[in-house]
């Protein structure tokens, strides 16, 4: 089943990208929710994506999509709510293995490492790709 609610998170190094995601999200049908932050006052990235980590592992969205400077803050906070299995991508093949095989329910990209073009195909193609389950969830059992 596609995810219709998708919450989505930023600091400062990744709010333009926040920006463009949410219309591009808007104009696909998609209910989103807007944890912050709104400016580009520099801010904590833990803290925004602790909200997003939350809001998925208690099942009041989807799915998930942070975006930080690199990436990589918003990967390492949000993996430390249990349920919770982001991938950090800057491709589209990883967005795809990563729902595939992980079945990851958050998404992380680096605005200051990808372009804008790249950043919307990643969430195209995260977002339209299945789990495969199978072996894969007994995998994805042993993390837990
Ligand atoms: C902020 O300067 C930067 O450290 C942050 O956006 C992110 O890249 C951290 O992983």
């Amino acid at each position: 089943m596609q995810a219709k609610k998708i919450a989505i998170g930023s600091d400062h190094g990744g709010l333009e990208y926040k920006n463009a995601i949410i219309k591009y999200l808007q104009e696909k049908g998609y209910e989103t929710i807007d944890v912050g932050t709104y400016t580009k006052e520099s801010c904590d990235y833990p803290l925004y994506a602790h909200k997003v980590a939350k809001l998925v592992a208690n099942k009041e969205t989807d799915k998930g999509i942070l975006i930080c400077g690199s990436g990589i803050g918003m990967s390492i906070a949000a993996n430390k709510t249990k349920g919770i299995r982001a991938a950090l991508c800057s491709e589209t093949t990883s967005a795809r293995l990563s729902r595939e095989h992980n079945n990851s329910n958050i998404l992380c990209m680096g605005e200051r490492l990808i372009g804008e073009t790249m950043a919307l195909e990643i969430v195209e193609t995260w977002l339209n790709t299945e789990f495969s389950g199978g072996r894969h969830q007994h995998r994805i059992d042993l993390i837990e």
